[in-house]
């Protein structure tokens, strides 16, 4: 379990995967789930009757569309639209229709992780929408929050749609949160999507569907190693396996190791010994409810502002503004 100084950790997924298989218990981080395949796989998984989420803030954003291109404001300056992980932007769509139809003023900057995502929404925007202005950007949250200073010069509006922030853990949330709330100034907005605590069966479905689309999405990762990084996992050894905790409203995927084995990842130089039914943890999806969301605004110096659920109230949109120091 070393490398050779021949093999350098010089990139944050060598690093990454190195750190998460030689720790015990083992993790891989899920943000490293969504390359070109794993890009469609959640396509798929989107379409699935299971995952509930896309459907409820599509229904979210159609029936409030007005009210909420509304709040956002339409000033003669106009405002930059910012989004966080647009993925393939299908619904943003619906607001951003609206948005132009009704002649307002802003600039629609798509921000992901994934630059086949974001070349493929923006293609898609140029042909659909052509009097949209688009500026598209491909980076990691965390270091797009740093760009995100330089856009001074008009209002914001921060949008992280689809249950995006349900990946991190609440202490990372918070810090992420107060981090978003830092590059705000007084009239600026949050536009964020929170999966709400619902009937435990319907949420551990929508993560383990009977057609596999999700554990062949979770194992992506293990594919994803293969391909990149010259690893010899095989995919068939491990299986996917989903938990939901009512109580914490955390769901936490799995990938379980089905015999001993010992798998060769050639870039890193490094052999892992797994030993059966041990596991990596891949994903966590965290499930809200209305103490929590407001807990974290308080830890993070934001105010709720507006918020729009959907006809079952499985999903929230909340719109946030910087919280004052005086909102006693
Ligand atoms: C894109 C992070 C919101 O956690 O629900 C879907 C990813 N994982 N099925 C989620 C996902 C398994 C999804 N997010």
């Amino acid at each position: 379990m070393e490398t050779t100084a021949s093999k350098k950790l010089d990139t944050a997924f060598k690093k990454d995967v190195y750190d998460g298989l030689n720790a015990c218990p083992k993790y891989l981080h899920s943000k490293y789930i969504y390359d070109k395949r794993g890009d469609r796989l959640f396509q798929d998984i989107m379409e699935m009757d299971e995952y509930y989420l896309t459907n409820c803030e599509f229904e979210i954003l159609d029936s409030h569309k007005a009210a909420i291109t509304e709040c956002f404001g339409n000033g003669p300056s106009g405002f930059d639209l910012i989004e966080l992980g647009a993925g393939d932007g299908k619904k943003t769509r619906v607001l951003l229709d609206h948005m132009v139809q009704n002649n307002v003023n802003f600039t629609y900057r798509p921000i992901d992780i994934s630059e086949n995502a974001v070349n493929n929404l923006t293609a898609n925007i140029y042909k659909d929408l052509p009097g949209l202005a688009i500026q598209p950007e491909v980076g990691e949250y965390f270091q797009v929050l740093k760009r995100l200073q330089k856009y001074n010069k008009r209002k914001k509006v921060i949008m992280v749609l689809g249950s995006n922030i349900g990946n991190l853990p609440h202490p990372r949330a918070i810090e992420f949160l107060t981090r978003l709330a830092s590059v705000l100034n007084n009239k600026d907005l949050i536009f964020m999507g929170f999966d709400q605590k619902k009937d435990p069966k319907v949420i551990l479905d929508a993560y383990n569907d009977p057609a596999g689309i999700t554990a062949a999405f979770n194992k992506n990762l293990l594919h994803r190693i293969n391909r990149e990084l010259g690893g010899d996992f095989d995919l068939d050894k491990f299986s996917h396996w989903e938990t939901y905790n009512p109580e914490t409203g955390t769901a936490k995927s799995f990938l379980v190791a089905q015999e001993d084995m010992e798998v060769n990842i050639e870039e890193l130089t490094l052999s892992i010994k797994f030993s059966k039914w041990e596991t990596i943890h891949t994903e966590i999806s965290q499930k809200y409810d209305a103490n929590t969301i407001q807990w974290l605004c308080n830890e993070s110096g934001l105010q709720i502002k507006e918020q729009y659920t959907d006809s079952r109230e499985y999903y929230r949109d909340y719109i946030f503004c910087k919280g004052s120091l005086f909102s006693f």
